[in-house]
């Protein structure tokens, strides 16, 4: 069921249709069938809860009711490079909590996951159900206090790591705002630059999706994460990455 919402954005562009739902299944299911009626460039599923919130490599994503801020964007737009749109995402993110918390320890963890103090705070989920369209969905931890057990990357929120709760209304329009600025800024000369800046992992010994361990040297125009092994370098566009030192941790 649509409620009527304290979630507002003014633009022209992100976030200028919204439709916010006390629970539903999925942000992304509810865009998915929104794409299907029409929906126009830049309108925005919001969840206060989700039944089956979805997580990159079919994982669930949890997350407690009305704490946390769980979204789906349509974008639709021709992107020269595709590939790059999770990791401008992330930056929108990270600055996002940068402007709520500027003295956190903030890092991406290639190619979309935000951490603070080493712990995932957000998470990026793209599906492009046909090209030049996109579902951004995103979920930040606001202001959940405790996590399930067994999660892949070890969880924190915004709550947790400040000691104060946030006003997600408050984070949902940062965040759209920096979306407008770093969607266009995907194509910049020194994207990758800043990006990699946020970074954390390049130089160190990973292993990609538990498979194959090499060095992270870096990430590629295209936004691939470039992994240096003994037969040579190959550029990988999707993966669970992970610091050979804790590999079977
Ligand atoms: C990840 O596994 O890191 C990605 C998690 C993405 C979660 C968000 S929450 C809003 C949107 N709706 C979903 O079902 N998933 C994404």
């Amino acid at each position: 069921m649509v409620k009527q919402s304290p979630f507002s954005f003014t633009s022209e562009g992100l976030g200028s249709v919204l439709r916010h739902y006390r629970r539903t299944d999925s942000t992304t299911a509810r865009a998915k069938e929104w794409l299907e009626e029409g929906a126009a460039h830049g309108s925005v599923v919001l969840a206060d809860f989700q039944e089956a919130g979805r997580g990159r490599f079919g994982r669930r994503w949890e997350s407690d009711s009305a704490q946390n801020l769980l979204i789906t964007i349509v974008i639709k737009k021709l992107l020269p490079r595709p590939t790059l749109l999770p990791l401008a995402a992330a930056m929108a993110v990270y600055d996002t909590v940068l402007k709520i918390e500027s003295t956190l320890d903030i890092t991406l963890k290639w190619p979309n996951d935000v951490l603070i103090g080493g712990k995932k705070t957000a998470g990026i989920l793209i599906e492009s159900p046909s090209e030049g369209i996109y579902l951004l969905g995103i979920g930040i931890n606001v202001n959940q206090e405790n996590f399930p057990d067994g999660l892949s990357t070890a969880p924190t929120s915004l709550l947790l790591e400040s000691g104060r709760r946030h006003d997600r209304a408050e984070v949902y329009s940062l965040l759209l705002a920096r979306l407008e600025d770093w969607i266009p800024q995907m194509e910049a000369a020194d994207f990758i630059a800043s990006y990699t800046e946020r970074l954390s992992g390049v130089g160190s010994e990973v292993t990609v999706s538990g498979e194959a361990t090499g060095l992270f040297v870096g990430v590629s125009e295209e936004g691939g994460l470039i992994l240096e092994t003994d037969s040579g370098r190959t550029v990988y566009f999707a993966g669970d990455v992970t610091l050979a030192a804790q590999s079977g941790d």
